[in-house]
């Protein structure tokens, strides 16, 4: 996993949780107070996740929880620094989700050994979209807190369901 998701995600413990919980999260999933990430470096998969039960257990949160607590955080404050132009080249929830794979692509094409999610896309009805995850590193529960943190985002009130480990459903007002 690239660098800049693990970052996004200490940011997010220490403003809403505070840095004590932060080291506390880092010291129990082993990691040294000297270790240091840069956007592009490349994190192993196992220890993004160990790192991510590490805080589930400091704060007393669920997988689901923190996924959602990520994704409002991802969407809502850390890309609106970063990556805003993506922002404004959209004006709801779904002309953004829909141009989430093509993001993904560009966002990493620099990125040496990246390895995005990527989507694909189908029309179930008028104003229910099936968005299928294609990733090896089963973080669906994170795509629902990011899809949930876009409805935030565009205020609207997305029906969001998990249908098994790759698919989601998206119901648009
Ligand atoms: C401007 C908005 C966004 C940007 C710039 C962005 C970019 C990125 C980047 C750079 C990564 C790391 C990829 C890697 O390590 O190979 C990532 C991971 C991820 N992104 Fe996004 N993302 C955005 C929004 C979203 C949204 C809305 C969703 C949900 C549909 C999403 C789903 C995910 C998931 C699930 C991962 C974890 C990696 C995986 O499951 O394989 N992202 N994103």
């Amino acid at each position: 996993m690239k660098g800049v998701v693990l970052i996004a995600l200490k940011e997010m413990v220490q403003k809403n949780f505070g840095g004590d919980r932060l080291e506390e999260a880092l010291r129990k999933a082993g990691i040294n107070k000297e270790f240091s990430v840069l956007p592009t470096s490349d994190i192993d998969d196992q220890v993004f996740l160990k790192i991510l039960n590490s805080v589930c257990e400091v704060l007393n949160l669920s997988l689901t929880q923190a996924a959602e607590a990520f994704g409002d955080y991802w969407i809502n404050v850390y890309t609106q620094k970063v990556y805003g132009l993506f922002y404004k080249g959209a004006k709801t929830a779904k002309e953004f989700l829909l141009k989430m794979d093509s993001v993904h692509v560009t966002t990493t094409k620099s990125m040496p050994d990246a390895h995005p999610p990527r989507f694909e896309y189908e029309w179930k009805n008028e104003k229910a979209l099936i968005m299928k995850y294609k990733s090896q590193r089963g973080l669906i529960d994170f795509m629902i807190g990011l899809i949930k943190g876009v409805g935030k985002f565009y205020r609207e009130d997305l029906g969001v369901t998990k249908l098994g480990n790759d698919q989601v459903e998206i119901v648009f007002p």
